[in-house]
């Protein structure tokens, strides 16, 4: 048969992988996709580095229009990236008839209702392994290991840069802007790292995790998102000497009036596996009623590894290619007629009714009575206390202090109350600073 014949946009650090791992190991690839997979187009503004990637190989363009335009193009890879010209190629590519391969979270996680929806009314595929977690095969995991299950939730590290930077704020009790410029220094984060460190990335990620996992629609605009800018180093050795450790974890999880989608610094016992998930490493835990917890561990990035992801889709779509696909897993891993019927689905939850544990640090005046008053609000409100951590003044504010931080850990409650407790918490005089609160996540 005929290799299917693929058109990339795009060919930075995810092209050159996907070229010259299908190089490497076409034989193999060949023979688990029952034909061979064939990059015969490569569209790029850099042509002159697009020919040093591919030589002869490939015809290297500088338009990606004229890729979408030839019609022995069977699969077009966007590798571009956002939500501007990469929602308007794929969505011309999916007129034209062909299947899509992209590795945009951002553009899926966003748009992503009105591509798959384009993409079913002309019978083709859009495949998106690479789009969450690199090359973690989380999306088929997800969506075909584990159709068996009742899924209960899902909670994963799902940014390597924000990873990298909590273990170095860790490892060398550094402060957040200090390894952040490290970070950059060493490529890891981007010179505009906001999408990671403000937790969009891993948002736009937990949100397709999200779809998939409970059978609603992408809901970008309703995940409560918060990064790890306003993290401190003195929160992560507190976590430490609690038993935690901090990481910025992607949740999503069914709960008895919806579901909960939200991306922010939690704490995680260290004893647990994705505790341990270091450096630029991602990991996801999935909770299923039949099966119970499992752990999807690798690279969330990186060329070889998001290629492994891209190539994996080619090779769905090169057995696919000229089936029914109406007998195909569904994109969204449930079938599209049960997505998003008004008033069916459950719907993502508000951050105030999402119930989960805090942990609470609180700059206080060193004196007879505070931590009373500070409980008494939190009984009030219903919230229980787990642990009560309170440091020497000296250590905290130097010799002489007459502050001190309390460090409280609560049993689960809703944020509502725990907002509520806060405010009222944070208005008394002996309140001396704002209060940190970081969630906190058993993941039992
Ligand atoms: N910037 C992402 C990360 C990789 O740091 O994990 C691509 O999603």
């Amino acid at each position: 048969m005929k290799p299917i014949q693929v058109g990339l946009l795009g060919i930075g650090t995810v092209g050159s992988g996907t070229f010259s791992v299908l190089q490497r190991n076409q034989e193999e690839i060949r023979r688990r996709a029952g034909r061979g997979i064939e990059i015969a187009m490569v569209a790029d503004l850099d042509m002159t580095r697009a020919k040093q990637v591919v030589g002869d190989a490939a015809k290297v363009v500088g338009d990606a229009r004229e890729i979408i335009a030839n019609p022995d193009i069977d699969v077009v890879v966007e590798l571009i990236g956002g939500y501007g010209i990469a929602k308007a190629l794929v969505l011309e590519a999916i007129a034209a008839g062909k299947h899509v391969v992209t590795a945009n979270k951002a553009l899926l996680a966003v748009h992503g209702t009105e591509i798959f929806k384009a993409a079913a009314e002309k019978g083709v595929i859009v495949a998106y392994e690479a789009a969450v977690a690199g090359g973690i095969p989380i999306i088929k995991a997800l969506r075909e290991g584990l159709t068996a299950n009742s899924i209960q939730w899902v909670a994963g590290i799902i940014n390597g840069t924000t990873n990298f930077i909590l273990s170095e704020m860790r490892d060398k009790g550094l402060d957040f802007d200090v390894v952040l410029k490290e970070a950059q220094a060493l490529g890891y984060a981007e010179a505009d790292p906001t999408f990671d460190i403000e937790g969009v990335d891993a948002a736009h990620k937990a949100t397709l995790m999200s779809a998939i996992a409970f059978g609603i629609p992408v809901q970008f605009d309703k995940a409560y998102v918060e990064g790890i800018t306003k993290l401190s180093g003195a929160d992560i050795r507190y976590a430490e000497q609690l038993g935690y450790r901090i990481k910025l974890l992607g949740i999503t999880k069914r709960a008895d009036k919806g579901i909960e989608l939200r991306v922010h610094p939690s704490l995680v016992p260290a004893k647990r596996l994705i505790a341990n998930v270091e450096g630029a490493m991602n990991a996801v835990v999935v909770h299923g009623d039949a099966v119970g917890t499992t752990l999807y561990y690798g690279k969330g990035a990186g060329s070889e590894p998001t290629a492994s992801a891209v190539i994996a889709d080619l090779v769905d779509i090169a057995r696919l290619h000229g089936a029914d696909l109406a007998h195909s897993v569904p994109p969204l891993a449930f079938q599209s007629n049960t997505l998003g019927a008004a008033g069916k689905e459950l719907p993502v939850l508000p951050m105030a009714e999402v119930v989960t544990s805090y942990y609470l640090r609180i700059r206080v005046a060193d004196e007879a009575g505070v931590l009373a008053k500070i409980t008494g609000i939190l009984a009030n409100a219903g919230i229980s206390i787990d642990a009560v951590l309170q440091r020497e003044a000296d250590e905290v504010g130097g010799e002489g202090s007459t502050q001190t931080d309390l460090i409280i850990l609560t049993h689960d409650t809703r944020e509502g109350d725990m907002d509520q407790a806060l405010a009222e918490i944070q208005a008394l005089p002996t309140v001396l600073a704002p209060i940190t609160r970081i969630r906190k996540e058993e993941l039992n």
